[in-house]
């Protein structure tokens, strides 16, 4: 399979670099769109704690639509953006009483569900069903704006379906799940905001560390 030198380097480094995290043990839906919502505005090594004690307290979407609402607020204390709580009942309550207790299976489905963005969607879909669609975030602006010198304003209202049709083209079908994951990981611990370019497998092809210019990558103009 020819996949372009972005995605062989960043599946290889990934399979060097890889964290342990237990949303990636599962092929659970229910589970992985927990976690999601659950690291939306969270960084994994605060939302980690809340993932595991919500999973136990509520193991099945079952579980989490027939509980109290005050339940879950308790076990959400200190995580922030109650409004995820409250769209994670909802949904949970609507995928049991329209959806038989089953998740949708696609990315198209699963964006229609309460709390349940473009990147959750695409997570979903890629970690629990394989479908070929690709996180982005503020992290994969970054990555690609570096990689490929893309001079796209970040804060422009158009630059997520810009980043969006790049990622897609790079995204393998056979791979979706490792290459989101992958990605995750290269941008917390990589190509970090304050990147580590002296170890990156990326840099001999990257434009942004070849031209000396990491510092003009992603481009944040709009104020
Ligand atoms: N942030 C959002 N989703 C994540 C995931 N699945 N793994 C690590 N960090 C994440």
């Amino acid at each position: 399979i020819n996949h372009h030198p972005f995605t062989k380097g960043l599946l290889t480094w990934y399979r060097q670099h890889a964290r342990e995290l237990p949303w990636r043990q599962t092929q659970d839906p229910y589970a992985i769109w927990l976690s999601e919502v659950v690291l939306q505005q969270t960084r994994v090594a605060q939302g980690l704690p809340y993932y595991l004690k919500l999973l136990e307290v509520f193991p099945t979407v079952e579980s989490l639509a027939h509980a109290d609402e005050s339940a879950l607020f308790r076990h959400w204390q200190g995580l922030g953006y109650y409004s995820r709580a409250r769209n994670l009942h909802k949904t949970a309550k609507l995928v049991v009483s329209d959806f038989q207790g089953k998740f949708p299976t696609t990315y198209d489905d699963l964006i229609q569900l309460p709390g349940v963005g473009p990147y959750t969607a695409a997570a979903i879909a890629s970690f629990a069903f394989g479908e070929a669609k690709p996180v982005v975030d503020g992290n994969v602006f970054r990555i690609l704006a570096r990689y490929f010198g893309i001079e796209t304003d970040i804060l422009h209202s158009s630059a997520r379906k810009e980043f969006t049709e790049v990622a897609q083209e790079l995204i393998p079908n056979d791979l979706a799940a490792e290459f989101n994951q992958a990605i995750m990981d290269f941008g917390s611990l990589q190509c970090s905001p304050a990147p580590l370019c002296g170890s990156c497998p990326l840099s001999l092809t990257c434009f942004a560390c070849q031209q000396k210019r990491i510092s003009d990558f992603p481009v944040k103009q709009k104020k």
